[in-house]
Formats: C-alpha cells, structure tokens, sequence
C-alpha cells in the first residue's frame, strides 16, 4: 500500500523525501482555491512565480497578472487572489501569471516531485480520485503562513486522509493529527476558519464570501497540475 504523509509548513519540507511522491499544495486562504477556480472557469494555465517582478515581466508577453501581498491586491495587477475574481468567463483561454505570498512559493518549492497538484476543498473529491488512480506515495504540503501552521490548510490535509484511509497507510502523526482535527470539525468547517490566524488576519477587508467560498466541498469536478512550470487543468 503506498503510505500519505502530511508536512504543515514549507519550513519543515527538508525533513520530507517527496521526489518520488505525488506532492499536493495547498493554500486555502486562498491561492490554490483560487486558481482552482480559475480553471473551473476555463483558463488555459496558470504560472506560478516568485516574486512581483516575474508577474511583470509575464504580463509584457501577454498574460494576466494575478495575486496578492499581504492578502491584498498587487498595484498594477489585473487581478488579486479572491476566488470570486476568477469567475469571469473573459479569462476562458487565457495565460494567468501568479504570485502570492505562500502558495505560490510552496507550488515552486517542490518542483522537483513526480508529480504536483493543487488541493483545495472545491475539488476534494476529485483530488481523491486522482490519487488513488495515479498509485503514488502522496506528500501533502501545507502552504501555510510564512513557514507557520495554519488551520485551513491543515483541516483540508485531514479531509483528504480521511477519505483516503483505506488506499493509504499514514507513516506520521502530523497526517493522523490533521484526520482527527477534521473529524471534529467536518460539521462546522466555516467556523473552525473563522477562527484561525488567516482570517483574523484577513477581516479587515476580505469579504466573509471568500471564507464561504473556499471552505465549499466537491463543488469542482477537476485536478490541475504542474508540468513544465504551469498548471493546467486535466
Ligand atoms: C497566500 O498565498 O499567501 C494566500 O493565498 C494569501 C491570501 O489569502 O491572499
């Protein structure tokens, strides 16, 4: 049996082997929420890149600009990183370059996996299915905040071993812990995030729609990975 194993922040990747595994990133509040969203609305790929000047440059050949610095839209930027900014049916086809201040930087951080996906709740199922098919030893890497735990994240990590436990063997308390943790707040999602350090951090001016939003389960049927530096839906 291939064994899941979870790693909270990009701080502790160094501890993690994930070479040979099948890495799924996830941020969300609100970058891999959103750029799954993006997809759901027909983007052809999205570029994950480090820093602000990347999105520039990008922007110059052609692609849409699109994330976040401190949770708030970039100056200059045709977009910021509220999922609902992506349901727009203008950006079908389009090239999105994206920065954010986590996910971004967690996609980038574990280029060298077999295989990359997004995890998001919008597409927790699918992204079940996708493992199972795929038969890789999974590493969940939780974007977090600034190299700390956070909740979302960790909750999500929960609800996708737990929906695994019977096609994976978890090699780590840090997976049993986040399968626990969901399990007591799978009925009230919104307000365990509510609660978290994200959100506080955000309320000054993200819309409670956002928190809404990203915490939905199942309502995309879709993966996106990451191959030759993009993403795209498959
Ligand atoms: C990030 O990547 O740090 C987050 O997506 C920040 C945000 O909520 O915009």
């Amino acid at each position: 049996m291939k064994n899941l194993t979870t790693c909270f922040s990009p701080q502790l990747l160094p501890l993690y082997e994930f070479e040979d595994r099948t890495v799924v990133v996830v941020d969300i509040l609100r970058a891999t929420s959103s750029m799954v969203t993006a997809f759901a609305y027909d983007v052809a790929s999205i570029t994950p890149v480090p820093a602000l000047a990347d999105c520039r440059v990008l922007k110059e050949q052609g692609y849409i600009t699109a994330g976040e610095r401190g949770g708030q839209k970039v100056d200059g930027f045709d977009l910021g990183n509220s999922p609902f900014e992506f349901m727009d049916h203008k950006l079908n086809g389009k090239d999105l370059a994206f920065t954010t201040t986590n996910g971004s930087q967690a996609i980038l951080a574990v280029t060298g996996a077999r295989t990359i996906i997004l995890g998001s709740f919008l597409n927790l199922s699918s992204t079940a299915d996708f493992l199972i098919k795929n038969n890789e030893s999974v590493l969940v890497l939780c974007a977090g905040w600034k190299g700390k735990f956070n909740i979302e994240d960790t909750l999500y990590a929960g609800a996708l071993a737990n929906l695994l436990q019977d096609q994976f063997t978890f090699e780590d308390d840090s997976t049993l812990a986040a399968v626990n943790l969901y399990q007591n707040a799978a009925d009230d999602l919104l307000s365990f995030l509510h609660r978290g350090s994200h959100a506080q951090r955000l309320a000054g001016f993200l819309n409670h729609r956002d928190l809404e939003f990203c915490v939905q389960r199942d309502k995309f049927s879709l993966n996106a990975i990451y191959r030759n530096d993009r993403l795209y839906r498959i």
